[in-house]
């Protein structure tokens, strides 16, 4: 990925070299928002995933597509001070300390950037309603989401 991609993902997700985006909330706040947040996208994926295995609806797999778009873009990255890599939301925080090191930025950039863009490609994808290429897309969104988890979520 270029630099211009990772700039890009690093803004959509809502970090820059100056800041981590407005902050908003105690430490326990932002962790139970980005823990829902992330269980709000479990379960649209799983909606989705429903409509490709069984009989498709247009209109659910749209507003679940419409739902991970909205929280991929929402700059997620200000629930991520750095005062919140330990402590307790709904549940202990899982977050890795590698996602607040300087040196990770570019990876947390590449892999949000890329989050960030299958999430927008998979709403227009489900606009089409070709359940085909919804299935194909949902795939790589899947992916996506590993990604970030492999290098900054802890196993639980
Ligand atoms: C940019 C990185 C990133 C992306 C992209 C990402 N996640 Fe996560 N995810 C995390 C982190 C970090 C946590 C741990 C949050 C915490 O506990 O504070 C997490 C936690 C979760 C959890 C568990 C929440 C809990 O309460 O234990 C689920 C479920 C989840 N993610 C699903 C998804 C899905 C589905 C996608 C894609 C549609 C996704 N995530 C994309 C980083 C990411």
């Amino acid at each position: 990925m270029n630099t211009r991609n990772i700039i890009a993902g690093a803004l959509a997700f809502g970090i820059t070299s100056l800041a981590l985006g407005q902050v908003i909330g105690k430490p326990e706040d932002q962790i139970r928002w980005r823990q829902s947040a992330y269980h709000t996208m479990a379960w649209s994926m799983g909606r989705i995933k429903t409509n490709v295995e069984g009989s498709y609806n247009k209109d659910q797999v749209i507003e679940a597509a419409n739902l991970i778009q909205a929280i991929a873009n929402s700059k997620m990255g200000a629930l991520f001070q750095t005062n919140t890599g330990t402590g307790k939301g709904w549940k202990e925080t899982r977050v890795k300390p590698e996602f607040f090191k300087p040196e990770s930025r570019d990876e947390l950039g590449k892999v949000a950037g890329g989050f960030s863009k299958e999430a927008n490609e998979m709403a227009k994808v489900a606009a089409t309603g070709n359940a085909a290429a919804v299935k194909a897309q949902f795939g790589k969104l899947g992916e996506a989401c590993k990604a970030c988890h492999d290098k900054f979520r802890k196993e639980d």
